[in-house]
């Protein structure tokens, strides 16, 4: 093989390794294009650091890159901006082919690190204003909690104005083999956007105010280049991409509504379309999914994009449909905090469905609506719709 590693600059290459074939990410995200766990090597007159690692598996790729550029045994700082495994699965064999390097994380990353490796390791933990200088190159710390974990932070290479962002700026989209960079030949453009939103919903997303306030403490700085731990390294348009992760990160103004309903006989149908009908009224945009026929990702992205969410169910031998307890399932309280919700549904013998999901939600720290419970028997009346009509308008107000 040979030649996997890719000169950023004179003195800072890619090291990293190419997955083109990963699917399914985090259990949670489906990816079209594969990703790349990447990794950099930054040489200064006095010291070397690799910034990042690569996950478990693919240590023989990191390390053949490596050597292409230099000796692995000479790195002499190991810096983890973030200590997932997707990062950090390659650090045991790392360390026995690097047995001197100093690890350098912040406190809560030098505490996974620890606790990931079970023995003893050389860390340096950091905090904001801290730098390292490798002679010539200087590299600055930036923690950024919650980026995505709450050990995350950026570093900063002040000289050449090059952020190494961890996840931010990231997406799981792999480059073709001799290709890092998204100014090269051979990137889809359109589809690297693409993935990069897909990125940011799917990971990030959770921790809009975390990012926001991360985003904030790279106000004025240079940056020429940002290099992320997943997908393309950026300089096309680098500030337009700090920018659309700004806007990315600020609440809508105005909320979007989701209605979800499985049904049967139709009946839960109804229901659902008098609620959207009541949504609608108030001017909400409002998206009603099926959820018998409704792709699975497309439910579990709407469901993380809206600000209210209503899920209609009959109740299936004592509980909700499968399908509408899914959409539950797929959020997390990170996610769902706020959110207003709704259940409800036909039913023939008990109609215990509508509590069981109201419960759920609550549990997710959603703000329900559920008084009194929208539940009906067998077919809906004219007076029923009128409720969930009703219902829809209750769920638009924030009050
Ligand atoms: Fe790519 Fe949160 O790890």
């Amino acid at each position: 093989m040979g030649r996997g590693s890719i000169e950023l600059r004179d003195g800072i290459h890619w090291v990293g390794a190419r997955d083109p074939e990963m699917r399914l990410f985090d259990l949670i995200m489906h990816t079209e294009h594969g990703t790349s766990y990447n990794a950099y090597l930054v040489r200064g007159s006095k010291h070397t650091a690799l910034i990042e690692m690569v996950k478990q598996g693919f240590e023989a790729s990191l390390l053949d890159n490596i050597r292409e550029v230099m000796e692995p045994r000479e790195i002499d700082f190991i810096v983890c901006n973030h200590t997932e495994p997707d990062h950090t699965g390659a650090l045991a064999a790392l360390l026995e082919a690097a047995p001197r390097a100093t690890l350098v994380a912040t406190g809560r990353g030098a505490h996974f690190l620890g606790e990931q490796q079970n023995r003893e390791l050389a860390i340096t933990k950091v905090k904001a204003g801290d730098s390292l200088d490798l002679g010539g190159r200087t590299l600055s710390f930036v923690p950024a909690p919650f980026l995505h974990w709450p050990d995350s932070m950026f570093t900063y290479l002040e000289e050449d104005h090059i952020l190494f962002s961890g996840d931010v700026f990231g997406a799981h989209f792999c480059p073709p083999p001799g290709v890092i960079t998204d100014d090269a030949p051979g990137i889809a453009t359109e589809a690297l956007h693409k993935a990069t939103r897909h990125y940011y919903l799917t990971i990030m997303a959770p921790f809009a105010g975390h990012l926001q306030k991360g985003l904030a403490k790279l106000d004025g700085l240079t940056l020429a280049m940002l290099c992320p731990s997943h997908g393309p390294v950026r300089r096309a348009d680098v500030q337009g991409l700090v920018e659309l992760h700004r806007d990315w990160a600020t609440p809508r103004s105005a909320p979007l509504a989701v209605v979800f309903y499985a049904s049967i006989y139709g009946h839960t149908k109804q229901l659902a379309e008098a609620v959207a009908r009541g949504l609608e009224e108030r001017g909400v945009p409002t998206t009603l999914l099926d959820l018998e026929s409704a792709d699975p990702w497309t439910v579990l992205h709407t469901s993380w994009e809206a600000d209210i969410i209503a899920v209609g169910s009959p109740t299936l031998n004592g509980g909700p449909a499968p399908h509408a307890a899914a959409v539950l399932a797929g959020l997390d309280p990170h996610r769902a905090k706020g959110k207003r919700f709704l259940a409800f549904g036909s039913y023939g013998w008990s109609g215990e469905a509508v509590s069981l999901l109201t419960e759920r939600a609550a549990a997710l720290k959603m703000t329900t609506i559920d008084s009194p419970p929208l539940r009906v028997i067998f077919a809906p009346t004219e007076e029923d719709l009128a409720q969930a009509t009703e219902a829809g308008h209750r769920l638009s107000d924030p009050s």
